[in-house]
């Protein structure tokens, strides 16, 4: 890949998503441009920037940052964060609920790529409150967004390999998932009950305000901010904890940490912050 045409796809993706990809990311950024290639049948990099710049082009955009980004996930991923959510945080809102007038408990996972995680924040509601739809303890309501149109598309589907359901427990795997026969061995489907509670929306995180009007108790923004540089996961968190209720928390990923970026969030534990409550 030549230099020139690395540079403008560095810029294109910044300009669009934020990813900032760095020079060691070159071989990685060629090797997934390969796939683009072969789906538009444009023959070298250098034809598919020119097409990048094309009005017909544009709607390869969306195309191009799903080749860059990083999907990866799974259920139920750093576990300390649910046992931190079924310990201490419902606890802790359920008491405050009355006074602070909470209609419901609304979690925003931001960055859900293929569902895995806000399935599993469904699980651990459904499993405290009860099911939407069958009178929880408590209404809740999780919104999940992405930048991403095809993963979404995945997520909306809920189904999933076997490895990606590996740390669900058994008894919850029975409870919320139905399992695939025949052909569909080794597949596993969200049910409705767990399905009905999560909405997806396409949504780039750093693209003006947020689309919601009720704050959050817990907003999940993990394993996405290692892809920004300083300046935006500054601007990023500091978009999140104006959306979140006061004494609200924010998760970020275990290899992600707040500690060189200005914010005012009480830290909690490793990758657990806490807006103040006045
Ligand atoms: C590695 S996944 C994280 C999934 C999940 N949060 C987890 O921790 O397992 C990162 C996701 O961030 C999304 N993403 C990247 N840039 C984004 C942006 N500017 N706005 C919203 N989502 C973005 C990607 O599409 C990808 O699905």
């Amino acid at each position: 890949m030549r230099e020139s045409d690395y540079q403008f796809i560095r810029k294109l993706v910044y300009s669009h998503s934020r990813i900032n990809l760095g020079p060691d990311k070159k071989e990685l950024v060629s090797a997934r441009l390969g796939k683009r290639l072969r789906e538009t049948k444009i023959t070298s990099i250098s034809d598919y920037c020119r097409f990048l710049q094309e009005r017909e082009g544009e709607e390869e955009l969306s195309h191009l940052i799903d080749a860059i980004s990083t999907n990866y996930t799974f259920f139920f991923r750093e576990i300390e964060h649910f046992d931190f959510l079924n310990k201490t945080i419902l606890p802790e809102m359920m008491r405050r609920r009355t006074a602070a007038k909470w209609a419901s408990f609304n979690v925003w996972s931001a960055a859900c790529a293929s569902g895995e995680e806000p399935y599993s924040i469904a699980i651990a509601l459904s499993e405290y409150f009860g099911s939407q739809g069958a009178q929880p303890k408590w209404a809740w309501r999780i919104e999940a967004t992405d930048i991403s149109h095809r993963i979404l598309q995945r997520a909306r589907v809920g189904i999933y390999r076997e490895e990606s359901v590996s740390k669900v427990p058994a008894t919850a795997l029975r409870a919320h998932f139905q399992r695939g026969f025949g052909p569909q061995e080794g597949n596993y489907r969200v049910k409705p009950h767990i399905q009905h509670g999560v909405t997806f929306r396409q949504l780039n995180l750093l693209d003006g305000a947020p689309p919601f009007t009720e704050p959050f108790h817990l907003i999940f923004c993990r394993n996405v901010m290692i892809y920004f540089d300083r300046p935006t996961q500054e601007e990023l968190i500091h978009k999140l904890s104006q959306r979140l209720v006061p004494g609200g928390y924010l998760y970020v990923g275990h290899s992600e940490s707040l500690s060189s970026i200005k914010h005012g969030l009480e830290t909690v534990k490793p990758a657990i912050y806490r807006k103040p409550l006045n």
